[in-house]
């Protein structure tokens, strides 16, 4: 391993950041487009009437608008992976949203910047799938996998002074996917103008050979396109920290023997590192001369960092050991579908943030640029991944029937696009595929692909997420990743360790505990694949899927273990698709998994890892809610997720008695079915007071530090008859550009302002002013009712909506209201 990684020291962001000389310049196609799921073989003719059809904008997501049904990708299979020997129909595996067939795009566009002699390349961060894109009526290219970004020298098509049209046909398979994909052109298309030499798209790689507290190396490699073979080529770079201040330049000319790539190399005195906490970015600008010419700027932006690994020891960033405290995500906004939206990303990532999460895993494709971006900006680790099958099949039309032809492609395209940036610590180039068990193939293919990766990109180990440790560790699969990922089976950790030559485990995958926010089902026991006819499950968190376990059976290896790294969370948010345990239970049509619900709610849950993970807040969280007509005098446990040592419970002023997290419990001991059933491990992570009995009133919790002085308390009282709507939104100052997005938290409280917690009531919003009604989401994954109606039912008390800037400043009045209750009114400026 220390071949590649000794000291990963490294950087990077990568894109290309817009149009700073007049040479180069980039626009979005964004307003406008216009949309049909009707095949037309003409509809790339420019000339072709497209005024019937619908006018949208991009990005977009043609399936979220719904409706929901059965019959929308009903995969009659039988889920090999998750132990299933026979086909049954499989309703809302991948959401239930029509998302299969084809959608057709056509905008037109003018190129104001384009001459004669300049260069016109489309960029597309993603469009879900198949696509084939034609400019003014002639084939331009095309690209099979729906989440990769690609890009096409659209030059000879386009017209000069004249509108182009700009035609994108799409199509997505049934079974073509394990959960929902989304459809359309759900990211951005850019458009770049450039002049005919110039610096092309992900051109250019930048690292950090040497960080030192005094002063890191940064090497810097940049292409140039259309070069003559007898022109002079100069590059001259300037090296900016945070503040825009210059911190290093340097000049160089291309000489015949650099292939197309300028080199050049800098030293930065006095290094601010970045790092989770404080992530600093630095940019390198660029300007390309021809002789005495300019004639490109280019950006590219990074971060100055070190990552290692050190057998039997961890991961090291910049030098300091750190341990993945992180959630796998699915690519879906909730409510918003597969369109991607800054403002909802970033909620995710703060959100996460606040629970302690330091890494996320983009499981199981290439991320969004806006995520990476985030990520970069606000302190994020990234583990990337590509993809969740090669050539052999997991679904009938995955991965699978591309693999031969576009699998280098595809990654290719992937290193290049986010190899520059910080955030991004270690490639993932699998998860759980078939390949594993086959001892001939699987290797070689594994190898393939993570050797494309150190060729691409040497700075970065590079992992895979296996959950056939068996096979793995007996064929050479596992033994030539830089990193072993396993997917569950903690408790073969061990095992798996011993037979690993580079003496580290990654939990690329662990968890997939399974809760419903607010719901609570009794007796309170440990279950595996436990269903219920609300199809729902608790959020006492102690449920969990027949191959995976609760959150303490991997808190434990990762505390314990001196070789295991930390962990990916399956999974931070709910997602859309896979409502496990609910295979066949139509209207279940959304993961149960998520530690935040679809709403972007937290689910208890979300305390138990906060209280785990997030050492710097306090986290006092008592469950379940407190309002259990029909359930006086009946055994119902309270837990409380706290990062106190201890706590004493009362209930109507009565001690409930003093508990204290058991930290005798080890993992060997607690490893056997009876420390399951009596949740041994919890009492090392949780408080649990087992028999207490339900009765209305007041559950009050004291905290106490190590040495037993009271620190902290929390009340929760029984709700009495629902009085008012309640509002809370998680900006009140949104820019006005058309897409920042507002989310507001809907609930009822009773007269004195206490939570009702089983309020099921349906919801109306108005929204007036600078802004419009986007969507809402209530985090039931059996609900049928459209994200986008302004009407919803409370799920568990709780509704998020969310409101969108006009691209006018001014003011959002978003209104609540419902029968029986006093409604309720927020404000959102936009500026
Ligand atoms: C894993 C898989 C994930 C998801 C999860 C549910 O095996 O990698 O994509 O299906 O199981 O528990």
């Amino acid at each position: 391993m220390k071949r590649f990684f000794l000291f990963f020291t490294l950087i990077f962001f990568g894109a290309y950041y817009a149009t700073l000389a007049q040479n180069r310049s980039e626009f979005l196609l964004e307003k406008n487009w216009k949309f049909s799921r009707e095949e037309s073989p003409d509809f790339m003719q420019p000339t072709f009437d497209d005024s019937k059809w619908q006018t949208v904008t991009v990005p977009h997501d043609w399936a979220i608008y719904g409706p929901f049904s059965p019959n929308n990708d009903m995969q009659n299979v039988a889920i090999l992976q998750d132990g299933q020997t026979k086909a049954t129909e499989h309703a809302g595996r991948t959401g239930g949203l029509p998302f299969v067939g084809i959608g057709l795009y056509r905008i037109q566009f003018d190129i104001p910047q384009f001459k004669k002699g300049k260069r016109v390349t489309v960029l597309f961060d993603g469009a879900m799938a198949n696509s084939q894109v034609y400019v003014n009526g002639k084939k331009a290219g095309e690209w099979p996998y729906g989440y990769n970004s690609f890009h096409f020298d659209i030059t000879d098509y386009v017209l000069e002074g004249q509108k182009n049209t700009l035609a994108v046909h799409l199509m997505n398979r049934p079974e073509q996917s394990r959960w929902y994909p989304g459809a359309g052109l759900y990211r951005n298309v850019h458009v770049i103008v450039t002049d005919p030499v110039h610096i092309p798209v992900w051109g250019s790689y930048i690292t950090t050979p040497v960080v030192r507290k005094d002063f890191a190396r940064i090497n810097l490699k940049t292409k140039i396109k259309n070069a003559d073979k007898n022109g002079v080529y100069i590059l001259e770079t300037v090296i900016k920290d945070a503040n825009g201040k210059h911190v290093s330049t340097n000049k160089v000319n291309l000489t015949t023997y650099d292939e197309g790539e300028f080199e050049q190399n800098f030293v930065v005195l006095n290094p601010v590192l970045w790092s989770i906490d404080n992530p600093v970015l630095y940019t390198a600008e660029s300007k390309l001369y021809n002789a005495d010419l300019l004639v490109d700027t280019y950006n590219t932006r990074f971060g100055i960092r070190t990552i290692e690994l050190r057998p039997n020891d961890g991961f090291y960033l910049n030098g300091e050991k750190t341990v993945f405290r992180g959630v796998c995500n699915h690519h879906d906004l909730g409510p918003l579908g597969a369109a991607v939206n800054n403002a909802a990303i970033r909620r995710q990532i703060s959100t996460m943030k606040d629970m302690g999460v330091n890494a996320i895993r983009t499981s199981h494709n290439m991320p969004a640029p806006e995520l990476v971006r985030a990520c970069d900006e606000m302190g994020m680790m990234l583990m990337v991944e590509t993809f969740d099958e090669w050539k052999q099949p997991k679904v009938a039309n995955g991965y699978n029937l591309f693999w031969d032809k576009w699998a280098e492609k595809d990654l290719v395209n992937l290193l290049h696009n986010f190899r520059n940036n910080p955030s991004v610590v270690m490639w993932c180039i699998g998860n759980e595929v078939p390949e594993q068990a086959n001892g001939t193939e699987g290797p070689k293919r594994n190898k393939f692909l993570q050797d494309i990766c150190h060729r691409e990109d040497p700075t970065r180990p590079v992992t895979n997420g296996m959950d056939n440790p068996g096979a793995v560790t007996a064929n050479n699969f596992a033994a030539i990743m830089d990193v072993a990922g396993f997917n569950y089976r903690p408790h073969l950790y061990h095992e798996n360790y011993k037979k690993l030559p580079q003496q580290l485990i990654l939990g690329s995958e662990t968890a997939s505990t399974v809760s419903s926010r607010g719901i609570y089902k009794f007796p309170v026991e440990r279950k595996s694949m436990v269903k219920y006819p609300d199809h729902q499950a608790s959020s006492y968190d102690v449920e969990h899927c027949g191959w995976s376990n609760l959150p303490e059976d991997d808190f434990i290896q990762h505390e314990d273990l001196p070789y295991a790294i930390g962990e990916f969370v399956w999974t931070g948010f709910d997602y859309l698709g896979e409502p496990t345990p609910y295979y066949t239970d139509w209207p279940s049509h959304s993961s149960l998994f998520g530690i935040v619900d679809l709403a972007g709610i937290p689910k208890d849950r979300f305390y138990l890892y906060r209280s785990h993970w997030n050492k710097k807040a306090e986290t006092l969280h008592i469950l379940p809610h407190w309002n259990w007509k029909g359930r006086e005098g009946e055994v119902t446990p309270v837990f409380v997720y706290t990062n106190h040592p201890s706590a004493e419970l009362f209930i109507n002023g009565k001690s409930q008695g003093k508990r204290t997290k058991d930290l005798s419990v080890k993992r060997d001991s607690s490893a056997n079915k009876e420390a399951e059933k009596t949740f041994e491990r919890q009492k090392r992570y949780r408080l649990m007071w087992m028999d207490t009995k339900y009765e209305p009133g007041t559950v009050k919790v004291v905290a106490y530090d190590a040495n037993g002085k009271a620190v902290a308390e929390k009340e929760m009282k029984t709700a009495g008859k629902p009085h008012r709507i309640e509002l809370s939104v998680d900006r009140t100052h949104i820019k006005a550009d058309g897409k920042d997005l507002a989310f507001i938290n809907v609930k009822i409280v009773d007269k004195e302002g206490n939570f009702c917690p089983d309020e099921t009531r349906q919801i109306n919003f108005k929204v007036a002013g600078a802004g419009n009604y986007k969507a809402a989401a209530n985090g039931n994954p059996a609900s049928l009712e459209s994200f986008q109606a302004p009407s919803m039912r409370l799920f568990s008390g709780q509704l998020t909506a969310i409101v969108q800037s006009g691209e006018t400043p001014g003011n959002i009045i978003f209104e609540a209201s419902a029968k029986g209750v006093r409604s309720a009114k927020i404000n959102i400026h936009t500026k």
